[in-house]
């Protein structure tokens, strides 16, 4: 089949890379023409494992091309995937929906001939029936666009894999395009193993997303409230969420407490499903993640508090050492960024902080140029009076205390994912802090 897809961000270029590898003709889409250069010459512009190689391949089969003109794009497709960013708005919790609104925009006068529009964006509900009806606007009349939704569940770091072997697919189908179905059906229909493919109404598949990443979220917050608890009892956290894990109903995934959660999708959906829920009458339904949002702050708090006391009561003029900026390994999105945060929050009580980050250092420095980088972790923790883990690379876990003794000034460390084992650091002499651990 012959797709596009509009936006060549995080989302859009895995998934015009993925349907080539699958068999598809896909041109990506973009306005950016730096963007579309670099890809072109197989550059993501982010870290994502496997990702370049696998544009560069697909780009040499022939089956992927970039272009930055919506006319070839009309052209040229019969599915047009549309993965444009819904970042949160300057001006509160909303999703900012202008670059979609402006995809659409520039797409549809060009739609000469039946084809069908699928948004992968993260949306308020509500959203897709609006689009329908702007997409029917402007396209020429009798052409045929169609419009289905059909949200994207992949994490950073796996993208490649939750892409070509989802946990599910969701097809959101309005009345108006039944025939979207069986379209969306034949472009995934390479996927091997197949997966579930659930069809239902288009609100229904918008609210699929994000009250999937609300539970993620609730979940994790969950059990970084129960640190909370563990702190103030004298309980083990790590025990706790080991323990609740064996209770299938529960599941040890994303129970793991710490700085708790950052990047470009858990903190913003969490805040416009709110504000979308406000919008439409229900806000008391959502008002739990209000909590869950600020149990998830608390947490860089606490870990601002554990390194001022492990200082001696006043970070100002201490040596901290930051391990990690991203907001999770195998990844370098600094956005709401745990780590980042915790290292400028520091660093504003007047810290000297030296932060290193395998991947992510580039977009660190140039959201916070006024932290201190450091060329490894060994490096970054130079004098430390701490040492804080906050991003759990393996490249951290892998570090022992014969690596760091002689190069901190005071063997104190934080792990702020609960990553490290504990007995090894202690049994080295090490002042051992994790959250919500005694
Ligand atoms: C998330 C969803 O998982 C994905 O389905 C959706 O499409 C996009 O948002 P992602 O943002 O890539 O994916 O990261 P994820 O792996 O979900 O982790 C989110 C954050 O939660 C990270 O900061 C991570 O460190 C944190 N986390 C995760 C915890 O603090 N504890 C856990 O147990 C799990």
């Amino acid at each position: 089949m012959r797709l596009t897809v509009i936006g060549t961000g995080y989302l859009g270029a895995t998934h015009a890379a993925c349907m080539a590898a699958v068999g598809h003709d896909v041109l990506g889409v973009d306005v950016d023409p730096d963007r579309i250069a670099a890809l072109r010459a197989g550059r993501t512009p982010f870290y994502e494992p496997g990702l370049d190689d696998l544009v560069t391949e697909q780009i040499g089969t022939g089956r992927l091309r970039f272009t930055d003109s919506y006319e070839e794009a009309a052209a040229f497709g019969e599915v047009h995937f549309v993965c444009v960013g819904t970042p949160q708005r300057g001006d509160g919790g909303a999703a900012d929906l202008s670059y979609l609104d402006a995809a659409i925009d520039a797409l549809a006068p060009h739609l000469h001939r039946p084809c069908l529009v699928v948004g992968k964006s993260t949306v308020p509900v509500g959203t897709a029936q609006r689009l329908a009806e702007r997409l029917s606007a402007a396209a020429p009349a009798g052409a045929g666009a169609a419009l289905a939704w059909n949200p994207e569940f992949l994490r950073e770091g796996f993208a490649i894999e939750d892409t070509l072997r989802p946990d599910r697919l969701v097809f959101g189908i309005g009345s108006a395009a039944p025939g979207g179905e069986s379209v969306l059906r034949e472009v995934y229909a390479p996927l091997d193993p197949r997966p579930p493919m659930l069809v239902m109404d288009l609100p229904t598949a918008e609210l699929v997303k994000v009250s999937a990443n609300s539970f993620l979220a609730t979940k994790i917050s969950f059990i970084n409230a129960m640190a909370e608890v563990c702190e103030a009892s004298g309980a083990d956290v790590t025990r706790l969420s080991e323990a609740l894990s064996y209770d299938t109903r529960i599941g040890g995934r994303f129970l793991n407490a710490g700085v708790g959660f950052g990047g470009g999708c858990l903190p913003k959906d969490i805040r416009a499903f709110q504000a979308r829920a406000d919008e439409l009458g229900v806000g008391r339904a959502l008002h739990f993640l209000r909590d869950v949002d600020a149990v998830n702050l608390r947490r860089r708090e606490r870990v601002v508090q554990l390194a001022t006391e492990l200082v001696g009561g006043d970070p100002a003029g201490r040596r901290i050492a930051v391990w990690g900026a991203a907001f999770k390994p195998d990844s370098d999105d600094i956005r709401d960024s745990p780590a980042l945060d915790v290292a400028t929050r520091l660093h504003a009580l007047g810290a000297l902080v030296s932060v290193y980050d395998p991947k992510a250092m580039d977009n660190a420095r140039k959201l916070r140029p006024q932290l201190d980088y450091a060329t490894d972790p060994v490096a970054a923790a130079q004098g430390a009076d701490v040492v804080l883990l906050l991003t759990e690379w393996r490249a951290f876990l892998d570090l022992t205390p014969a690596d760091l003794t002689p190069v901190v000034t005071r063997p104190a460390i934080i792990d702020g994912r609960n990553a490290l084992d504990r007995a090894t650091w202690e049994a080295a002499g090490w002042t051992y802090r994790g959250l919500g651990r005694a």
